[in-house]
């Protein structure tokens, strides 16, 4: 197996905006820190669709719209929720771990067994 087990972002809890998207890289890709609900989420920083800024696009509680189409994700779940179910795209999310004064670090789930 190997390869990375927690990526270590010095980024405290406390420097997130709860509207605003903290754009970061990590070992997978360029990913997004968001502030939801008073947790913390971090998911893919492009869109399924068209590979749209997503980091730039607005938010408002769970809400993430896209700036380039308008597709709207729910960060808790990771899923479009603008088609009312009716559609299968889903943002790549990883684990957030939080180490207080030492920041954020980050992981990623193991895909699933076949
Ligand atoms: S690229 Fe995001 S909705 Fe089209």
């Amino acid at each position: 197996m190997g390869g990375i087990e927690e990526h270590a972002t010095g980024i405290l809890r406390t420097s997130l905006e709860a509207e605003r998207a903290t754009p970061i890289e990590t070992p997978w890709g360029k990913f997004a820190l968001h502030l939801v609900e008073d947790e913390v989420v971090c998911v893919q920083a492009f869109c399924p669709h068209m590979e749209g800024p997503l980091f730039e696009g607005s938010c408002s509680g769970k809400r993430l719209v896209c700036p380039w189409h308008g597709w709207v994700y729910d960060l808790t779940t990771g899923k479009r929720v603008d088609l009312g179910g009716g559609s299968r795209a889903r943002l790549e999310e990883l684990s957030v771990i939080d180490h207080g004064p030492l920041g954020l670090s980050l992981q990623r789930p193991d895909p699933p067994k076949i």
